[in-house]
């Protein structure tokens, strides 16, 4: 009896002790903390990732706001996530208090691209390799590449010949075609097929668990991670041989005169891959789809196009695209920045909050993943781009 009465006690001690502590609390901030924004955070550790991955992430994020509203909890890749997906909140995030949140990615991505690449930092790191990228794709380096460019377009023309494809795909392995001229430059040739085939490897496990046992497909990326690697280091010393100037990205990296380490080379060729391709790809499948659904629009294009090659023939020119050929195309550019601005290209993107932030909810050192507006939830105007 006495042994109960003291347990007794000893409960109701521990009991005042939480409630005086969140009254003490509560007087000293002076205000009501919010709680956090509700949701579910589904399984331990792993969450609700296969939720999110094994289907469109829209169908995700429709579910999820029809029962929780725009602001809900979760956690994906391991990575406990406050989702936001209205442009107050986003305004918020990005613009009015973007002090409080720094850019962050859940750890299997940042593992698979490398810790050196620009996303994961701030500061002058990342200043300077944001300088190096936009000297790297601007018209100065990008202009002797238009030819070749034309060319990787015209023989992805030549293979869809005689079958059906499915556009996304096709446009991915374009692109990486482009990207690999537009990094390596002519040294692409020596290793297109090793690169491709790693970097295929690669992908297939940006979205899974970091589980880095035999068997996972985390486990074959970061194999094939280290296979690019090594690639990219066999490209650099073969051209520390020959000591040639180049103006591609791998050169602007290597040219950089403090000088940057292979380990942040290789993490941030790996990373502009990743931030290039599978956009640009996205940017050119929603043209095809806008094209194909406006027969005006397509017309007006292809005569535009169609033109450019009429006029160097009776110039008596080779047919063959350049970079001024590139600025007579007043309808294909406005095809492309209208595509830019109604299509939805990033489903998500990332932050972290650095401290609790309060607006409407509590996020307190969560990572904040954002879906970017679709044309459903952004006021949305048709442009006439023939005009
Ligand atoms: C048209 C297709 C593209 C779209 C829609 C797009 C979109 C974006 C967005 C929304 C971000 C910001 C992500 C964030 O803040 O979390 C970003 C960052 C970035 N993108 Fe793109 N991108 C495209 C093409 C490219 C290309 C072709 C390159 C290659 C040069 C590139 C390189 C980068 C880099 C390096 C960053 C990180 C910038 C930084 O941390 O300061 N992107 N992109």
């Amino acid at each position: 009896m006495e042994s109960k009465s003291l347990c007794y006690v000893f409960a109701t001690l521990i009991f005042s002790y939480f409630v005086l502590k969140h009254i003490l609390k509560f007087l000293s901030s002076g205000k009501v903390k919010l709680s956090l924004p509700p949701g579910s955070m589904g399984w331990p550790y792993i969450g609700e990732t296969f939720q999110l991955y094994s289907q469109n992430p829209n169908t995700f994020f429709a579910s999820k706001i029809k029962r929780y509203g725009s602001i809900f909890k979760t956690r994906i890749l391991g990575c406990n996530c406050v989702m936001i997906s209205s442009p107050e909140a986003a305004k918020l995030v990005l613009v009015t208090k973007s002090n409080l949140f720094k850019p962050t990615f859940p750890a299997s991505k940042e593992r698979m691209l490398g810790k050196q690449a620009l996303f994961f930092h701030q500061g002058d790191y990342h200043a300077k390799l944001r300088k190096l990228v936009l000297r790297a794709f601007m018209p100065e380096a990008i202009k002797k590449i238009v030819p070749e460019i034309e060319s990787v377009a015209l023989s992805t023309l030549e293979s869809w010949d005689g079958r059906s494809i499915t556009t996304y795909q096709e446009m991915k392995t374009y692109t990486f075609n482009v990207a690999m001229l537009s990094i390596l430059g002519e040294d692409e040739v020596l290793y297109r097929e090793d690169l491709k085939r790693c970097y295929h490897i690669l992908e297939k496990g940006y979205n899974s668990m970091p589980i880095n046992l035999p068997g996972t497909l985390f486990h074959k990326s970061m194999k094939a991670r280290k296979e690019l690697a090594q690639i990219l280091a066999k490209i650099i010393s073969l051209r520390r041989q020959k000591k040639r100037d180049h103006s591609d990205l791998l050169g602007t990296f290597m040219n950089d005169t403090e000088g940057l380490t292979e380990e942040q080379i290789a993490d941030n060729i790996i990373g502009v891959i990743f931030a290039a391709r599978d956009t640009t790809a996205s940017v050119l499948t929603w043209i095809l789809k806008y094209l194909g659904e406006n027969a005006s629009v397509l017309q007006a294009v292809t005569e535009e196009q169609e033109g450019i090659m009429k006029f160097k023939e009776e110039l008596g020119e080779e047919k063959v695209l350049n970079w001024s050929d590139t600025k007579k195309m007043p309808i294909t550019t406005r095809v492309i920045q209208e595509t830019l601005r109604v299509a939805s290209i990033l489903s998500f993107t990332f932050r972290e909050a650095v401290e609790d932030v309060e607006f409407d909810v509590l996020v307190t050192h969560y990572a904040i993943a954002f879906r970017k507006m679709t044309r459903g939830n952004i006021p949305h105007k048709e442009v006439d781009v023939i005009k």
